[in-house]
């Protein structure tokens, strides 16, 4: 069966509901399909991959998410990951002394269900407590370089701790490293307001469109056109004042990308629009 994430007429506010930022999202994304959404800086779309994997900081006043008809609203993030969604996080956070490797196996035991296994009970070391609710890590290790040498990731960033020091081209390689590793049904991709170097770029473009494909359903997220030249999306949304004003083709990043955002401004409306 094919699933399907439902965004239905969602409305998000921040700063314990002083702020409503998104206005009525309606969206539906299919496995298979690959929907980028654009628009300018301020109009709510990191708010948007933030609510669908239920960050605690934004609250959802009205409006739904459904994973195959069920709602999702009332799921923790980790539990949300393990029935396949996957945000890779738009300002991935430094954490000192989780190496990739670590990292990478504690989220693939959580969404693969190793976590739920007991750790033994009857006087093992503290070692073999700790490890025996993930994944086996010669299993772990096997996969991991397998998905190394195919998204050609260099096997000394195994070691490296998460994000420390990691260029911007390197943070998006262990996104996708994560992404081939989890096997998300969605993955909501987030670019960084800054845009993607042209590094960061390929990584992103190269490990998209290796891991597009009927399983994954992907929801590209960008202020920039730019990442459009090389993933080519089914569907392209027009993001604008916390919703979603226009619907098209890849024609319409075109459009955005000689016109920009001034046209979608005046027909939808006067607000606090940062320009580019
Ligand atoms: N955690 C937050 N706390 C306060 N304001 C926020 C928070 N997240 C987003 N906002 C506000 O919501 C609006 C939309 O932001 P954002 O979703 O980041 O837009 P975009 O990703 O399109 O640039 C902005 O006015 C921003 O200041
Ligand atoms: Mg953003």
């Amino acid at each position: 069966m094919t699933s399907e994430l439902i965004i239905k007429d969602l409305h998000v506010s921040v700063n314990d509901g002083e702020k409503a930022v998104l206005k009525g999202v309606n969206l539906t994304i299919r496995q298979g399909e690959v929907h980028a959404l654009m628009g300018p800086n301020g109009s709510g779309k990191s708010t948007l991959s933030n609510a669908i994997m239920g960050h605690p900081h934004y609250t959802v006043t009205s409006g739904d998410i459904l994973l195959d008809g069920e709602s999702i609203l009332e799921l923790e993030p980790n539990e949300r990951a393990r029935l396949g969604l996957f945000l890779a996080f738009q300002y991935p956070v430094a954490v000192p002394g989780v190496s990739m490797a670590n990292f990478l196996r504690t989220a693939v035991s959580n969404v693969r269900g190793y976590t739920d296994q007991a750790p033994p009970s009857n006087g093992s070391s503290q070692q073999k407590t700790i490890g025996s609710n993930l994944m086996p890590m010669r299993d772990f290790r096997k996969e991991l370089l397998e998905k190394m040498d195919e998204f050609n990731v260099d096997r000394s960033f195994a070691k490296r701790y998460l994000n420390e020091g990691f260029s911007g081209g390197e943070k998006k390689r262990a996104e996708i490293l994560q992404m081939a590793m989890l096997q998300p049904k969605f993955a909501i991709m987030d670019e960084t307001d800054s845009g993607l170097d042209i590094d960061a770029l390929r990584v992103v473009s190269d490990g998209v469109n290796k891991l597009a494909g009927p399983g994954l359903g992907i929801l590209l997220i960008t202020h920039y056109q730019r990442v459009l030249n090389y993933v080519q999306p089914n569907f392209v949304h027009v993001f604008f004042d916390g919703r979603i004003v226009m619907s098209g083709g890849a024609e319409l990043a075109h459009q955005l990308e000689t016109q920009g955002y001034q046209w979608v401004k005046d027909e939808f409306g006067e607000t606090e629009l940062v320009k580019a």
